[in-house]
């Protein structure tokens, strides 16, 4: 059976995904202008979010991956958070915009913005796709927010569950039945 077959519903489908990601690189656009913006994405889940943000992004943009690891399986974040990937240049005078799928706990981000720091970019903010600030422990507040999500799982355009439904073109909540399994 495809993915499709574990979908309960959609979300949000590629449409409202689409309008939000173009009204999300015009705010870049326009409050990066004459800065030295490096987008840093959070892989594996910023891969879809970032491959369509760049491209409504105007002003002149590097880019660049880090892959951090939260210690501890599954749904949950311990904030532990080991790194897989650093970044492959110096980021000292970067505006650096950090790009993820989604903030849950924040507690990854919130250690990746608190190592990034460290490094004297000139600045660092933060684009996330989704928010889920009911499930939030760590004190961070994204700078660009495509959607506030409630607290449900969900999957596609990016967003895994078990590295599966990344490749979903829209996002979704799964059917119970497949967490059972
Ligand atoms: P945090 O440290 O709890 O904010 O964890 C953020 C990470 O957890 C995200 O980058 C996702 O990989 C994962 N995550 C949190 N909620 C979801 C969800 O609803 N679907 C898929 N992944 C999620
Ligand atoms: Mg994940």
């Amino acid at each position: 059976m495809g993915m499709e077959n574990d979908i309960l519903k959609i979300l949000l489908s590629e449409e409202e995904i689409k309008a939000k990601v173009q009204e999300i690189g015009a705010a870049i656009s326009r409050d990066y202008e004459g800065k030295n913006l490096l987008l840093v994405g959070a892989l594996k889940g910023c891969v879809v979010f970032m491959a369509d943000l760049m491209r409504e992004i105007t002003v002149h943009a590097k880019i660049d991956f880090m892959a951090v690891s939260s210690y501890g399986s599954g749904v949950k974040s311990t904030g532990v958070v080991r790194i897989l990937k650093d970044l492959d240049r110096d980021i000292a005078g970067y505006d650096v915009l950090i790009i993820e799928d989604i903030l849950d706990s924040g507690k990854t981000l919130f250690y990746l913005k608190k190592l990034l720091a460290e490094r004297k970019p000139a600045s660092i903010k933060i684009a996330t796709l989704l928010d889920k600030p009911e499930r939030r422990e760590a004190d961070i507040v994204p700078d660009y927010v495509g959607f506030v999500v409630p607290n449900e799982f969900v999957v596609g355009y990016g967003l895994d569950y078990d590295e599966k439904y990344r490749n979903l073109p829209y996002i979704g909540v799964l059917k119970p039945a497949v967490y059972e399994k």
